[in-house]
């Protein structure tokens, strides 16, 4: 053979749809996504979320309209986010476990429409806190790891028996897993799974999801740096999320996602547990602006954002685009 050409052709596999389909080594699909939503009280209420165009704000009754559109979609997971008015929100954050809360009520009527519908709940004390943090503060605006964690089994509790099928502990307290399984084993929801948030940076790419629920006006101390993670950190990140699985974490996720995929393969590669990966608020805005300006090719780098995380090992993914990609990955 003449030297001057390529003794290997890698681009021989790329030749046909049909060929790279074949040698593919990732498939995004729907069963993949979790779409994450906001929940306001009231009826008949809609609202977009200024800083996160085409994410809507849903009152019960128009939640449940818009879940039978994404269930045809294929979307068999929601993740529950409530907006509580400021007028429920206290230093103690007791809305939190109210049984007939917005997230416990929103999970009541999901579960009675589509019961095959797995609900995931968000386990913080944030939207219910006056001051913005995701747990009890004390005179100086710390936040207090242990009397946090008793309200958070409260919490966890009361969406268990509202039907959540996911409680997802977003708070970064220590301990708080191993404290939440023993709970939810002892009052008998032995099946109740828990995606720990174990590897969650305090990150400003949550600047929309802040505006969205209504938590970001005034968090008391400017950030959640005393409990969320250092994002110069790898390391560490391994050793919250082992701790979290030990504790009892069925699967654990790594948040925000694009930024920290280097931290989802090395969950996978060295943990070996299912891992999911939250594409924040912060990123699908970033997307949304450039495709607003005809920047980026919207349906092409969604689903190439998406197949990203799925290459870097995550088993499933959170994503604000999740019925968007629902829709594109059926044809639609
Ligand atoms: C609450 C919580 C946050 C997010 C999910 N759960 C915000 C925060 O920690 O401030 C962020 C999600 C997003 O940005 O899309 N603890």
């Amino acid at each position: 053979m003449n030297a001057s050409f390529p003794a290997r052709r890698m681009r021989r596999l790329r030749a046909k749809d049909a060929l790279r389909d074949l040698v593919a080594e990732q498939r995004l699909t729907t069963n993949d996504l979790i779409y994450p939503v906001f929940v306001l009280p009231g009826t008949g209420q809609r609202e977009e979320v200024p800083s996160m165009p085409g994410v809507e704000r849903l009152s019960i009754d128009l939640l449940l309209e818009e879940t039978a559109k994404w269930v045809a979609l294929g979307i068999r997971t929601l993740a529950l986010f409530p907006v509580t008015p400021m007028s429920l929100k206290t230093e103690c954050a007791k809305e939190a476990f109210n049984p007939d809360g917005l997230a416990q009520t929103a999970m009541r009527a999901l579960k009675a429409q589509f019961p095959d519908v797995m609900l995931m709940s968000d386990i913080a004390l944030d939207p219910f806190t006056s001051h913005g943090q995701d747990g009890l503060v004390d005179e100086a605006g710390y936040v207090m790891n242990d009397v946090t964690i008793e309200v958070l089994v409260k919490q966890a509790l009361s969406h268990a028996e509202a039907g959540a099928d996911i409680v997802a502990p977003s708070d970064m307290m220590d301990g708080r897993i191993g404290v939440i399984r023993d709970a939810l084993e002892r009052e008998g929801f032995i099946n109740t799974c828990i995606m720990a948030y174990s590897a969650k940076y305090a990150s400003a790419y949550y600047g929309p999801f802040r505006d969205a629920v209504g938590s970001s006006a005034n968090i008391k101390g400017g950030n959640k740096k005393t409990y969320q993670m250092d994002p110069a950190n790898s390391d560490e990140a391994i050793h919250e999320i082992a701790l979290d699985v030990q504790e009892g974490a069925d699967m654990v996720m790594v948040k925000p996602g694009m930024p920290y995929l280097d931290i989802v393969r090395r969950c996978k590669d060295e943990l070996k547990v299912p891992t999911f990966a939250y594409q924040v608020s912060g990123e699908y805005a970033m997307h949304q602006a450039a495709f607003a300006n005809g920047w980026l090719n919207e349906e092409a780098v969604i689903l190439e954002s998406l197949l990203a995380f799925k290459r870097a090992g995550a088993d499933g993914i959170l994503t604000y685009f999740a019925p968007k990609a629902a829709a594109l990955l059926a044809g639609k």
